[in-house]
C-alpha cells in the first residue's frame, strides 16, 4: 500500500520524505488555511521535494471555474494531482481534466455509489473519508472493503486513496480493506513504527549487550 502525508506543511513533508517511505502528498484547503502559505508557492514547493502525486484542491463550484482551477494548477508542476469534489460537477470536471492527461483525486466520498461513479470518470484516485463517517457512527472501513469489491467486480483501475486518518489502526485496516493508499496526518505517520514491546525489547538487549563489556567498533 502507498503511503501518502496529509498536511500542507513543508517542513513536516520533508521530515516523512526522509523515511524514503513517503509516496505521495495530499492537501485540502482547511490544511492550505492551516499551514499559512500561499497556496500555489506551497503546492510547487512540495512538488519540488516529493517525487509522487501531490494533491491540490480546486475551490469553485461549478464546472467551468473548476476546470480553469485543476487546468492552472496541474501547470504547477508535472506530479499535481487536482482534487475535485464528488459533485455532479466535480465528476464532470474529472472526466474533462482526465481528458488533458491531468491526473485527477476525487474527493469528499462517502458512499459506494459516489466511488462508482467517480471511478466511471476516470479518476486517478477516489478519496473516501473514512474517520468523518466513523465520527458519525457509520462503519468508514467498511466502505473501504466495499470499494475494493466492485472496483475488482468491474476492472476499475482508479486507485483507492483511504482519507480522514485518525490513527494508525486505521492504516492497517485500509490496507487489509485492500486500499492502495493511505493518505495519514503527520501525528499518525510518526506513530506507525511505534510499539512498547519493541522500545522494551531494544532496552533489555541494550542491557545485556552492555554487561558484556564488548563493542563492535
Ligand atoms: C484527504 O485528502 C483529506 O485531506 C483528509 O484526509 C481529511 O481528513 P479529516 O477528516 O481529518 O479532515
Amino acid at each position: 500500500m502507498k503511503l501518502f502525508v496529509d498536511t500542507a506543511v513543508i517542513d513536516e513533508i520533508r521530515e516523512i520524505n526522509e523515511t524514503g517511505l513517503l509516496d505521495g502528498v495530499t492537501t485540502n484547503p482547511s490544511l492550505v488555511a492551516k499551514a499559512g502559505r500561499d497556496f500555489k508557492d506551497a503546492v510547487k514547493e512540495i512538488c519540488s521535494i516529493v517525487e509522487g502525486p501531490v494533491s491540490a484542491e480546486v475551490t469553485a463550484t461549478d464546472l467551468k471555474t473548476m476546470i480553469k482551477e485543476g487546468e492552472s494548477l496541474a501547470k504547477l508542476a508535472q506530479n499535481v494531482c487536482v482534487k475535485v469534489p464528488l459533485t455532479f460537477d466535480g465528476l464532470k470536471a474529472c472526466r474533462h481534466l482526465r481528458g488533458q492527461g491531468i491526473m485527477v483525486n476525487v474527493t469528499l466520498c462517502f458512499s459506494a455509489n459516489q466511488a462508482l461513479l467517480a471511478a466511471k470518470s476516470g479518476a486517478s484516485f477516489i478519496s473516501p473519508f473514512i474517520g468523518r463517517l466513523d465520527d458519525i457512527n457509520l462503519p468508514g472501513m467498511q466502505l473501504i472493503a466495499d470499494i475494493r469489491q466492485i472496483y475488482d467486480n468491474f476492472e476499475f483501475d482508479t486507485e483507492i486513496l483511504a482519507a480522514s486518518i485518525r490513527g494508525v489502526n486505521h492504516v492497517s485496516e485500509a490496507a487489509l480493506a485492500g486500499s492502495d493508499v493511505a493518505t495519514i496526518p503527520t501525528g499518525v505517520f510518526r506513530k506507525l513504527y511505534d510499539h512498547p514491546l519493541t522500545d522494551k525489547g531494544l532496552a533489555s538487549f541494550l542491557s545485556d549487550w552492555k554487561a558484556t563489556g564488548q563493542s563492535i567498533l
